[in-house]
């Protein structure tokens, strides 16, 4: 069965509530695609709003991270519940933004990831190695681990609706992109991991996208690869480039 292509946005710390919704209007007409799950992954402000904006059209709604508890004493953060509820389908979890900055380790990821199924939402689950690891020639040891660390305890049918982000931290915003050879070889790589963490069909039902620098010029080529089911687009994904990479 052939895996269903999916193009995420991920607009990071970008758009106020009007923004959002004057972007959604930009963007309408231009990703159009019925073969194609769009999302768009939006500021926890902005969800409300965006989901309100892109009712009717084939866009859902993502967030780009939350919290285990559903509710309590946590400062700051937002639930899973308050996510459904306000119509979000997608979340990011383990971005090398969050892992970096925010300090979020492979245990509270792996929480994350199951909390997030257990709450029906759908996990885009962030990978990639770093410049250091790359130069080192064991990224390919490194992201098998966080794959691993990272699904301890899912289920084969939970994994089997999942989405991988593989994301070299060296690509992401920095304009440089893993070429079409480098982001294949680690689609692959982490498929073989699921084939081996679970079995076949488990394999052949996940879908992974390829995320850093992605853009209009590249996109084509990068879909084009057997392991690569879509893409996760940061700074593109604020511009009508974005429909482009949509239909590449
Ligand atoms: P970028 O970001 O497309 O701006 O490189 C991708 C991401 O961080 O998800």
């Amino acid at each position: 069965m052939a895996r269903r292509r999916i193009i995420a946005g991920n607009w990071k710390m970008n758009k106020t509530p009007s923004e959002a919704v004057a972007l959604c209007a930009e963007l309408k007409d231009l990703v159009k695609n019925d073969a194609v799950d769009v999302v768009y992954c939006v500021p926890a402000i902005d969800i409300v709003p965006v989901a309100e904006a892109v009712k009717g059209t084939n866009v859902h709604v993502g967030a780009e991270n939350f919290y285990i508890e559903d509710k309590g004493a946590f400062t700051g953060e937002i639930s899973a519940p308050m996510l459904k509820e306000a119509g979000v389908e997608f979340v990011i979890i383990g971005h090398s933004e969050r892992r970096d900055i925010f300090g979020e380790n492979d245990i509270l990821i792996n929480a994350k990831v199951k909390k997030a199924f257990a709450s029906g939402l759908t996990p885009i689950l962030c990978c990639g190695e770093s410049l250091a690891l790359r130069k080192a020639g064991t990224y390919k040891e490194w992201i098998k681990r966080q794959i691993e660390w990272d699904l301890t305890d899912v289920t084969a049918d939970q994994v089997k609706t999942l989405v991988i982000a593989y994301e070299p931290i060296w690509a992401i915003g920095t304009g440089e992109t893993a070429t079409a050879d480098q982001a294949e070889e680690v689609c692959a790589m982490i498929r073989e991991t699921i084939a081996e963490m679970y079995d076949a069909a488990t394999a052949e039902a996940v879908r992974i996208q390829y995320g850093g620098s992605m853009n209009a010029g590249n996109a084509a080529e990068l879909l084009s690869k057997p392991n690569i089911d879509g893409g996760l687009i940061g700074g593109a994904s604020l511009k009508p480039d974005f429909g482009q990479i949509v239909n590449a």
